[in-house]
């Protein structure tokens, strides 16, 4: 009911629903939004202090062990217009395709019945890249349901009008964008052209900003351009509303399955562990892939992740599946079972809780400084980084005591 009368005044008095965004921002993102980021802060300090990533995983994992997820994800295409290296999408042995339409109204229906209310349009391609867009938007509507989008906005330039059409179901958008310096950029997000990138963000602020679309800006840290964090915080932050809150650094997984660029990357070896107890084998959120079957994972590049089939079940039933059940298993097996997943067994990820850690920090001091200069952002990045590596509560508060309290 809710998004449905937020899709209707979205399409109807959308200058109304800019002044509705702006006091919710105002009253949910404001001091207290901070506040309670820095006493979770404090909170998982004293887990990493106290407990190993793993038994935090395990702990976790069996609290959230078959709950249901309202995110379902639609993988309308498997294919990308460029090739990062931390992805390295072009090496997925899976068949390129784009969903078939009938699928795709299938999946969304099952969605919908299934208490899904938000659905995210990729795993491992760009939802832009998709000549069809509209399409699917199409069905999204027609179920009521809010699309997702995350993408590499190279190709927004083709899809900017029918993005407008659609604000009442897709009203934000998550750009990833790895670089500031034109090197860094095109170096990491192979294939793509920075001049491009920059043209497109320009064309999302006069059609899709102005008419109160949301954007998010990402990176993923490499050691590639952690040196620049700075000026891509002073860069970036006119493309968006609020950057202690839109705009994200998310430290690398080894989402690809080849690792040599994750492992020889990766800023923060001290806290990255294979992935046991992972969070997608404890509840099953639903990557319906271009071709009908169901995987429990985005970084299923070879189909090996698969639990089901659309074609042949019901969205609903798939959590109790032999497929899901057996990936389960072998997470809740300490003895190696683990081993029968190749993929599972090579996943590495950095703790999460010091991913956590990391971005409530960069936001408290987005908030609180929201002007400064390169330098000054990229020598807390250095030195936060620093904590991260030693990260203790007497660190926390020498850390505080410099850039926090204000
Ligand atoms: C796989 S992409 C698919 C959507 C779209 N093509 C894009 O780039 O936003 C989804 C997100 O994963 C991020 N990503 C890619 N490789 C990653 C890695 N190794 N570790 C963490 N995030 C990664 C991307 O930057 C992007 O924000
Ligand atoms: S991160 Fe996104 S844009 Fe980059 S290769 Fe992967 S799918 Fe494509
Ligand atoms: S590959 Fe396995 S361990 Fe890694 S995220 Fe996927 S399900 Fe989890």
């Amino acid at each position: 009911m809710y998004n449905y009368l937020i899709s209707v005044i979205k399409k109807t008095f959308p200058r109304f629903y800019i002044f509705l965004k702006i006091i919710k921002n105002k009253i949910l993102f404001g001091k207290h939004y901070i506040k309670k980021k820095e006493l979770e802060t404090f909170g998982l300090i004293k887990s990493v202090e106290n407990e190993s990533f793993f038994e935090y995983q395990k702990k976790e994992f069996f609290k959230n062990k078959d709950t249901k997820s309202k995110t379902g994800i639609l993988e309308i295409n498997n294919s990308c217009n460029i090739n990062c290296v931390m992805c390295d999408t072009k090496s997925s042995t899976r068949q390129k395709k784009l969903m078939d339409l009938d699928l795709c109204e299938k999946s969304v229906k099952q969605m919908k019945e299934d208490g899904v209310t938000s659905v995210l349009l990729h795993t491992i391609g760009d939802p832009l890249a998709n000549a069809k867009l509209k399409d699917y938007l199409k069905i999204l509507r027609k179920y009521n349901l809010q699309a997702g989008i995350s993408t590499n906005a190279l190709m927004l330039d083709k899809h900017v009008d029918t993005l407008k059409e659609y604000f009442d179901i897709c009203s934000s958008i998550r750009f990833s964008i790895d670089g500031v310096k034109k090197e860094t950029y095109e170096k990491i997000r192979f294939g793509g052209k920075f001049e491009k990138l920059i043209e497109n963000l320009e064309l999302a602020q006069k059609k899709l900003r102005v008419i109160g679309f949301e954007f998010m800006i990402d990176l993923v840290i490499t050691k590639d351009n952690f040196s620049e964090l700075g000026d891509f915080v002073v860069f970036y932050k006119k493309y968006i509303n609020n950057p202690y809150k839109n705009m994200h650094f998310n430290f690398m997984n080894s989402l690809s399955p080849n690792n040599d660029y994750f492992l020889k990357n990766n800023t923060l070896e001290q806290h990255t562990s294979k992935n046991f107890y992972c969070n997608y084998a404890s509840k099953l959120t639903p990557y319906v892939l271009v071709d009908g079957r169901v995987s429990a994972c985005c970084r299923d590049y070879d189909g090996s992740l698969v639990v089901d089939d659309i074609n042949q079940n019901k969205i609903n039933t798939m959590q109790n599946s032999n497929g899901f059940k057996n990936l389960q298993q072998a997470h809740m097996d300490e003895n190696g079972k683990i081993n029968d997943y190749k993929l599972c067994t090579s996943c590495y990820v950095v703790d999460n809780r010091v991913d956590q850690i990391w971005r409530n920090i960069i936001a408290s001091i987005l908030f609180k400084y929201p002007d400064e200069n390169a330098k000054f952002y990229q020598e807390i990045f250095n030195e936060t980084l620093e904590f991260l590596k030693d990260l203790n509560t007497l660190n926390y508060q020498k850390l505080q005591n410099k850039f926090l309290t204000n």
